[in-house]
C-alpha cells in the first residue's frame, strides 16, 4: 500500500515538530511547514535527509497562497495528500486592557485566520479527491478563556474550535472530516520559556493530575484522529488537559 501523506504547520520545533517525527514513524510521508524554514529543514533532514520521506516547506500560515502552494508541492513531490494538521500557532501575553489592534490582529491572523485558510485550501481538495482528515490544534484557552497566553489567544483558539465544527460539518459528505485537539499546558520548551520557574510551580500543582502534558500524546490523537478509519470522529474538540477543565 502506498504511504500516506501529511502537512504538519509549525514543525520546526516544539508540539508541531513532535507531531510530524510521530507521524512519520506511523509510516507516513511528511511535509513540514513553518515559517522559520532552516529550522524546519533541519527536523525534515533529521527524519530522512534523502528526502525520499520527508520534506521541508516555507509556509507562513496567515498567508492562503502559501497554502495553495505547499499543496501543489506535495501533490508535486508525492502525488496528493491525506491529512493536514494546521498545529502553527504564537501569542505574545498582553493584559487584557492593553491589547492593541495590531497585536490582537498578528495573533488572530496566526492562530485563526490560518485554520480558515488551511481548511479552505485543503479541505477543498479533500472535498473534490472525496476524502481527507484535518486535525486543528486548538488549546484549553479557546474552552476556559485561559490564564497564562492572552486574551486574544484564547480568542482566537475559541474561534479554532468554532471554525472545527463549521467545516466538519460542511465536508463531513465528501469523506472529510476535521477534529480539534484542545491541549492544557504541555511539558514543551515554549512553556519553560515563557512561563517563570516559581509561576510555573502553581500552574503544574493547579492541575488535576500533577504534572505537564505529553506532547508525544498529543501527537498520537492526531495521529489517531488521521486514520482512514476515524471517519465517525467529526467536528470534535479533544480534550487533553489533565482534568483542568471538563464538560
Ligand atoms: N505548548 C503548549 O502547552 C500548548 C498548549 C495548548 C495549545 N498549544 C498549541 O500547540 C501549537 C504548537 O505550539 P508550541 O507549544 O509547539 O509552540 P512553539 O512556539 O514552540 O512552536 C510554534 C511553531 O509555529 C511556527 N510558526 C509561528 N508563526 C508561524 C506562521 N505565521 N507560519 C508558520 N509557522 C509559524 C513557529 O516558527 C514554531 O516552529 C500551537 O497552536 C499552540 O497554540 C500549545
Amino acid at each position: 500500500m502506498s504511504k500516506r501523506i501529511v502537512l504538519v504547520t509549525g514543525a520546526a520545533r516544539g508540539l508541531g515538530a513532535v507531531v510530524a517525527r510521530r507521524f512519520h514513524q506511523a509510516g507516513y510521508r511528511v511535509g513540514l511547514a513553518d515559517i522559520a524554514f532552516d529550522e524546519v529543514q533541519g527536523v525534515a533532514r533529521e527524519l530522512d535527509a534523502s528526502g525520499d520521506t520527508a520534506c521541508a516547506i516555507r509556509l507562513d500560515v496567515t498567508s492562503k497562497a502559501d497554502f495553495a502552494a505547499a499543496l501543489d508541492t506535495l501533490v508535486q513531490r508525492w502525488g496528493g495528500v491525506d491529512v493536514l494538521v494546521n498545529n502553527a500557532g504564537a501569542s505574545k501575553v498582553v493584559p487584557v486592557m492593553d491589547i492593541t489592534a495590531e497585536q490582537f490582529d498578528l495573533v488572530i491572523d496566526v492562530n485563526l485566520r490560518s485554520v480558515l485558510f488551511g481548511c479552505q485550501v485543503f479541505g477543498q481538495y479533500f472535498a473534490d479527491r472525496g476524502e481527507g482528515r484535518i486535525v486543528n490544534v486548538a488549546s484549553l484557552a479557546g474552552q476556559n478563556g485561559g490564564s497564562a497566553t492572552g486574551a486574544h489567544y484564547a480568542a482566537a483558539k475559541g474561534g479554532a474550535i468554532t471554525l472545527t465544527k463549521v467545516f466538519a460539518r460542511d465536508l463531513a459528505a465528501r469523506g472529510v472530516t476535521v477534529n480539534a485537539i484542545s491541549p492544557g499546558p504541555l511539558d514543551l520548551p515554549i512553556v519553560h520559556e515563557s512561563v517563570p520557574a516559581d509561576k510555573l510551580k502553581t500552574v503544574i500543582a493547579g492541575i488535576p493530575v500533577g504534572r505537564l502534558g505529553s506532547a508525544q500524546y498529543v501527537a498520537d490523537v492526531a495521529v489517531l484522529l488521521a486514520s482512514p478509519d476515524a471517519y465517525f470522529a467529526n467536528g470534535a474538540c479533544w480534550d487533553v488537559n489533565g482534568g483542568l477543565y471538563m464538560r
